[in-house]
């Protein structure tokens, strides 16, 4: 992305709260503008405050990633307000308790749609844009659930796992696909500190996960992974595309 003309944008998924807040904030502050994407309208009012607080110019959009063809239009829209666009953070996510005995094919269809099928909208319209631009980087956030297939009686289970794991199929094929233009990977964050898990899991078990089961003794928390997201997202040279990321303070009680 060396030689770009204008200040380079940003897009982030699910960027109202939690991880994609931080990483939203963590890119204006590395002077990329924002489009920030989500459901939440006064969360991502609040957020949209704080970028411009830190003088980055910042669009919101209220849409559902799993919606492929309002993916387009938002793309577009964000290229068209912001002037260009340069990274894809496909972080919206939603967790899906149910296993396999009782969860029904909607709670299915829908826990894919918008964990998996999210990614690939926005990737779909994101990658012309950044291909006629000369290159971009594509950051989606997976799970630890990918690898450990997530905790038992925890917030989510194996609907969420299958759609996180298949983030990471589709990272590394489509490294290869949109390689050598765009860069794209994926990271797995383990036990984090937001709201989505906040007042479930770490209240009930995150002082004991933390103590017996991570070896950095404690949770991660948004900055954890949103400095991850920076590197891969901004760093110059860089030889990294295909790959996930493991962001979990070696948590071995999985
Ligand atoms: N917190 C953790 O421990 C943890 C661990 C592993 C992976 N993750 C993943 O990290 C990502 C962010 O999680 P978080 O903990 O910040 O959760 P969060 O619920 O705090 O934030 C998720 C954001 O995504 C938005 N969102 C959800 N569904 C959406 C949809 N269909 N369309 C648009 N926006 C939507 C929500 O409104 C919310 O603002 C998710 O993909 C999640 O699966 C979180």
């Amino acid at each position: 992305m060396s030689g770009v003309q204008g200040t380079r944008v940003a897009l982030v998924t699910g960027g109202a709260r939690g991880i994609g807040r931080a990483c939203a904030l963590t890119l204006a502050r590395a002077g990329l503008d924002i489009c920030l994407v989500d459901l939440l309208e006064p969360e991502m009012a609040a957020t949209s405050r704080e970028i411009e607080a830190l003088g980055r110019r910042v669009v919101a959009h209220h849409a559902d990633v799993s919606d492929h063809a309002r993916a387009k239009t938002v793309v577009d829209a964000a290229r068209d307000a912001l002037g260009r666009l340069d990274v894809l953070v496909n972080n919206a996510g939603k967790p899906q308790p149910k296993g396999i005995l009782e969860i029904g094919e909607a709670d299915f269809d829908r826990t894919i749609a918008v964990n998996l099928k999210g990614c690939f909208n926005y990737i779909q319209a994101a990658a012309p844009i950044m291909i006629a631009q000369g290159g971009g980087r594509i950051v989606s956030i997976s799970s630890l659930n990918a690898h450990s297939g997530g905790v038992t009686a925890a917030v989510s289970r194996f609907a969420y796992a299958s759609a996180k794991a298949g983030i990471l199929g589709m990272t590394r094929a489509l490294a290869k696909e949109l390689g050598p233009h765009i860069l794209i990977n994926a990271i797995c964050p383990g036990l984090i500190q937001t709201e989505v898990n906040g007042n479930i899991v770490i209240r009930e078990r995150g002082d004991q996960i933390a103590r017996n089961g991570i070896a950095l003794a404690r949770v991660g928390v948004p900055d954890d992974i949103a400095e991850l997201v920076r590197f891969l997202a901004t760093s110059e040279p860089c030889f990294i595309t295909g790959q996930d990321f493991v962001v979990d303070g070696f948590q071995f009680q999985v």
